[in-house]
């Protein structure tokens, strides 16, 4: 057989074998559709999961960042602190409210924020009055900083709580890869002021498009569900009292996010198992593992490594069948972000990107597939 004829492994599958159809069935017959009892299921769910006192279904995780963002005061004109290295998204979101980000390098082990590099850009760059913390050059308001569990691993939460109130800046939590970790035995995007959720079909658990808002504070999340229902201020009358979004979570969707819930810590369970196989297979070859930062227990959302020529080595695979993809190109890199300030010591984030492949995962694969994928990288590797 040729190479090119081996049945395919996809990259990142969702895993649909619970009571997903019973469930979305069950809402359909109920004519529910925008709201009903499945999306306060699953909001409850996830609160009871995570121990976030208020969890708010909406529609994906960048919407969940658009209005957290709103709510954590950040306005046109602001600054937004984010990661160097994470998915479009956590950035997309600070300019659809007219701010702008700072990327701040990653570091090298863990590839989340390096807060060192953070906290030397605080206290060297930015100044503070009673209305907040300002970035000295432009005399702009720097409102927030969004730290992001990238793959899983989770921010030194403590220290950013610590940096946001001797800064003045609100932290709000991108935890869209995070569902089902913990740091120190809190779950992630629990710590800050607010923290989302992505449930697109490639994360741990998936509601096909989907994602969250938590937050321990009432008010936040009452004005979170006004925001994503329009700003509507009256039960009967077309009266919005604001700017709102049409950004809630449909009822058929939330069914199956509440099917994935009921199987959320068997998909860890086999997460881990994978990370921990590729760990095992790779560890006499050049690659490199992102390093949980410490008291991490992951959701291993995502195996990945970091390899010399990651490209030519995608490309291989994928004669093989084997479907693999780099990672994240950095914030900066996009041209969209080109004028925005970046922050770095050694542009860590490019070389992490420019050397890093994620690999095979879906809760689904065989361990025959787990050997084919390892088999074929350390022959290519070679
Ligand atoms: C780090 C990060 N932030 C935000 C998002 C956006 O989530 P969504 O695709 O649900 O809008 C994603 C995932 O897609 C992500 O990985």
């Amino acid at each position: 057989m040729e190479m090119s004829d081996l049945p395919p492994i996809p990259l990142c599958e969702p895993n649909l074998n619970g009571r997903e159809k019973q469930y979305m069935a069950e809402a359909v017959d109920s004519n529910w559709l925008s709201g009903g009892s499945f999306l306060r299921r699953f909001e409850q769910q996830l609160a009871d999961y995570t121990g976030a006192a208020h969890v708010i279904g909406v529609s994906n995780g960048t919407s969940a960042l658009q209005v957290a963002l709103t709510l954590a005061g950040v306005e046109k004109g602001d600054l937004v602190l984010v990661p160097d290295l994470t998915f479009v998204a956590t950035a997309n979101a600070v300019k659809y409210l007219g701010a702008d980000p700072i990327m701040i390098d990653i570091d090298a082990n863990t590839w989340l924020m390096d807060l060192d590099l953070l906290q030397d850009f605080l206290e060297s760059k930015t100044y503070q009055t009673s209305n907040g913390c300002f970035h000295r050059e432009s005399n702009r308001r720097i409102t927030a900083v969004v730290p992001v569990h990238l793959l899983g691993n989770v921010c030194d939460m403590d220290r950013l709580s610590s940096i946001g109130a001797e800064f003045s800046l609100n932290v709000v939590e991108d935890a869209a890869c995070s569902l089902g970790s913990f740091r120190d035995g809190r779950h992630s995007g629990t710590a800050g002021l607010l923290g989302t959720m992505s449930f697109n079909s490639n994360k741990i658990i998936t509601t096909a498009g989907g994602g969250a808002i938590l937050t321990q504070n009432e008010s936040l999340a009452k004005r979170a569900r006004h925001l994503i229902t329009q700003a509507k201020s009256h039960a009967t009358e077309y009266i919005h009292d604001g700017l709102g979004y049409n950004f809630r979570l449909v009822n058929p969707l939330a069914a199956i996010g509440c099917a994935q819930m009921e199987q959320l810590q068997s998909f860890v369970q086999v997460k881990k198992e994978i990370a921990v196989f590729y760990n095992q297979q790779f560890a006499e070859c050049n690659v490199t593992f992102q390093q949980l930062t410490p008291c991490t227990e992951s959701n291993y959302w995502h195996s990945a490594m970091l390899v010399t020529g990651s490209r030519a080595l995608i490309s291989a695979l994928a004669t093989e069948n084997i479907e693999t993809r780099p990672l994240w190109t950095p914030i900066h890199e996009l041209p969209m972000f080109r004028e925005d300030l970046y922050m770095s010591r050694e542009n860590i984030s490019t070389r992490v990107s420019q050397r890093g492949i994620m690999l095979p995962c879906s809760t689904s694969i065989t361990q025959t597939q787990l050997q084919r994928v390892c088999e074929a990288v350390r022959r290519l590797l070679n």
